[in-house]
């Protein structure tokens, strides 16, 4: 057989009919009408049906037919042929065409899935198999499966079509793709490092970068002037589902530039990208500061694809009579609020009391919420009769009421807690009203952020990283009130409430430097090992630089507009930052750990899990995280040593079949106490004691949307 005739199963058309073709790929669906079988056979170009007919075909290609199954690899040679007038398939490209078999070769077989890959029915109207429906990781641990999937192959496409996008745009512009090193030191991002002990070294660590912030730096003293990479980046962080434990960023940086170089140049590359999605960005975006963010929106990554911009009506009640308010207002606090306009008929007096202001409030951590309908030319709620006329009819303005509409507001002294759950109420609340347009896209460059952030022991830390630029350099680095008042030269990308990309312009004078890590706490030791390489490199003449990096994964998902970042990563780590597909991570052999210096192999110090299968308990205790008593263990040594037998009777009785997949669908499963028992703390209500809103024995966890 000459793969070098193949054709591409998608790619045949009407012109093709007559043609002899040799297609070769995966059998997506096949249907048998009585010796007359049709295969929908898949390549990475498309679907096209072959058929295989008594008429056409030999006895023995007819025969080697009948046995094939989903997901064998296969050849077949034959006639491009018109489909019948009625018989054509307005679902696949091909569906006007078919090839007529008349050889056909099994290249290669497929034992029975763990979960359909075929996307296309092959007969009209029947339901094709959604991969939503399949758990997570069981796709994960066939992702090799997972990816013949037309759906994801087509991520995986595009993602590799928008790095190309990249790739070309930065070369035009004069940027240098550059590889900087995997096996490094810590660079500070803010998360945890991934270590990497070495064995020449014992006892010493190289750790995997959180991103190549220091050597882009560098490679701006070097006299690059204008690098990127699409770099691998590690994070040992807690995971979100917007997060991965490794991902991809666009890393950039240039010399001798400011902040309006690099919105221009990202602008121009953000539209390109999207623009492969066939989404239209309009230019310039917008600019929005920190504290106007913060202000209308509650969160530093606004959402903007909707109104319900925040009101301040702090001032409408200096002198009021209202109690609450009075008093929260003595302690410096603040009220803020938003029109709901028009939404008075979905949010009954019922919704607003019991669910918005007696639970999901306070589930975002204010103490209460205040709601007000307007209704015939006034203000109606619960508590209305507690403030005067001129504060009803100064809200009515302020919030340019209108009957219909509905109002909310949060009060509370500290203004952190009024943005950040009026802020998630927005979310909520554009949620559940549908308020969110379905495919409009909002970016915004969010500007000027706090340099620093206060820690619990009374100094700073950075909010960015340390090497972004203050707003001005004449700062006293111990006095922590002037501090926080610095704003930095960083900027967000944000768009559709999520941060794509942030970057800054950085610090190139070796002065500023080191005030930055004495305004931290850094003694000159510290430093000194931490950066030391580092800040020499700037006693050498640093350019003026600054850069920004986009999270790729995340940039490909928004544009693809999947449900997480996972569909876009051809290996992601699923939830719990593991690899179903290798088993990644694993306990290592204790020899290894012997090698790196890491166990003493004659001392006592063994690490649980490591003598694999040494002992099977303490694996499955270490395993499954369950502490297993010596009192356990002799239940523990007969459950296991019957599963044991099982399984061998299992395989004996399958006469070497592989085994079923497991038919259930994957859960947790609570091991149930020895006895009935509730906690001292749950009892005298200590348990719960810090806890923002409880119900029952329940303390409630801000809702996460994926
Ligand atoms: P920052 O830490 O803001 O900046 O990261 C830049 C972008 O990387 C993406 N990102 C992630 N994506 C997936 N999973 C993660 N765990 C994850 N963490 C971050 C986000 C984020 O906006 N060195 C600086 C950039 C600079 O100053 O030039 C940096 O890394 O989309």
């Amino acid at each position: 057989m000459l793969f070098s005739e193949r054709v591409p199963c998608g790619r045949l058309t009407p012109d093709d009919v007559g043609r002899q073709v040799l297609l070769a790929g995966w059998v997506d669906a096949f249907r048998d009408h009585g010796g007359l079988l049709f295969i929908h056979l898949r390549d990475r170009s498309g679907i096209v049906q072959v058929v295989v007919s008594p008429e056409v075909a030999p006895s023995e290609v007819c025969e080697r037919a009948a046995a094939l199954r989903s997901e064998y690899c296969v050849a077949v040679r034959g006639q491009v042929k018109q489909r019948l007038a009625g018989t054509e398939n307005p679902r696949l490209d091909t569906g006007t065409t078919e090839v007529m078999v008349t050889e056909l070769t099994v290249l290669a077989e497929s034992d029975a899935l763990p979960f359909a890959v075929s996307e296309k029915a092959m007969v009209a109207g029947a339901p094709s198999a959604e991969a939503e429906q399949v758990a997570e990781d069981l796709r994960l641990q066939y992702r090799y499966l997972d990816i013949r999937r037309p759906s994801m192959l087509d991520n995986l496409a595009l993602r590799h079509r928008i790095f190309q996008t990249v790739r070309q745009f930065l070369d035009e512009r004069g940027f240098l793709e550059i590889e900087t090193p995997v096996l490094t030191m810590s660079t500070p991002e803010g998360a945890r490092d991934y270590l990497v002990p070495s064995r020449v070294h014992p006892q010493n660590f190289y750790a995997l970068p959180q991103s190549p912030q220091l050597f882009k730096q560098l490679l701006m003293i070097g006299g690059v002037e204008r690098y990127f990479q699409l770099a691998r980046c590690f994070r040992d962080e807690d995971l979100r589902p917007n997060r991965q434990p490794e991902f991809t960023q666009l890393d950039l940086e240039a010399s001798f530039i400011d902040e309006e170089f690099l919105y221009e140049l990202v602008e121009e590359l953000t539209v390109k990208m999207f623009a492969v999605g066939e989404i239209e960005l309009a230019r310039p975006f917008p600019r929005m500061t920190y504290a106007e963010a913060m202000d209308t929106t509650g969160s530093d990554r606004p959402d903007l694809r909707f109104g319900l911009r925040f009101v301040d009506v702090t001032d409408v009640f200096a002198h009021t009579d209202y109690a609450i308010f009075r008093q929260i207002l003595q302690r410096g606090g603040c009220i803020k609020g938003l029109n709901l306009k028009g939404q008075s008929p979905r949010l009954s007096k019922n919704v607003l009391q019991n669910e918005y202001a007696k639970e999901i409030a306070p589930s975002f951590g204010a103490k209460g919420m205040t709601w007000m309908r307007a209704e015939n030319g006034g203000l109606e709620s619960n508590i209305v009769q507690f403030f005067s006329a001129e504060e009803l009819e100064e809200l009515r303005r302020r919030f340019d009421a209108a009957d219909g509409d509905v109002l909310i507001m949060v009060a509370d002294p500290s203004y952190e807690v009024v943005t950040s759950a009026l802020g998630q109420l927005r979310l909520h609340l554009a949620h559940r009203l549908g308020l969110i347009p379905a495919g409009s896209f909002c970016p915004v460059w969010i500007t000027e952020f706090p340099l620093f952030d206060p820690t619990d022991e009374g100094g700073v830390t950075s909010s960015h990283h340390p090497f972004t630029a203050p707003d001005r350099t004449d700062f006293d680095p111990t006095n922590i009130e002037e501090l926080l008042a610095l704003r930095s030269r960083a900027y967000d990308l944000v768009v559709n409430g999520e941060e794509l990309g942030g970057g800054s312009i950085r610090i190139n004078n070796r002065d500023v430097q080191r005030k930055i890590f004495a305004a931290l706490g850094l003694s000159d030791e510290d430093v000194r090992e931490r950066f030391g390489f580092f800040l020499r490199a700037f006693d050498f003449g640093a350019p003026p630089h600054g850069g920004l990096a986009l999270g790729m994964d995340r940039t490909v998902a928004m544009i693809l507009q999947t449900s997480s970042i996972r569909e876009v990563i051809a290996f992601p780590k699923n939830r719990s930052a593991a690899c179903p597909l290798t088993g990644a991570p694993s306990a290592v052999k204790r020899e290894q750990l012997a090698e790196l210096e890491l166990l003493n192999l004659g001392g006592q110090d063994l690490l649980p899990g490591t003598a694999e299968k040494e002992d099977w308990i303490d694996r499955l205790s270490w395993v499954s995280r369950i502490g297993i008593g010596a009192e356990e263990r002799s239940v523990m040594e007969e459950t296991v040593r019957r599963a044991e037998a099982l399984a061998a009777l299992a395989a004996e009785k399958a006469g070497g079949e592989k085994p079923m997949y497991s038919v259930v669908p994957v859960a947790n499963r609570m091991r149930p106490g020895i006895e009935a028992r509730r906690s001292e703390l749950a009892q005298s209500g200590r348990l719960l004691k810090n806890a923002p809103s409880t119900k029952g024995d329940y303390f409630r966890v801000a809702g996460i949307l994926e």
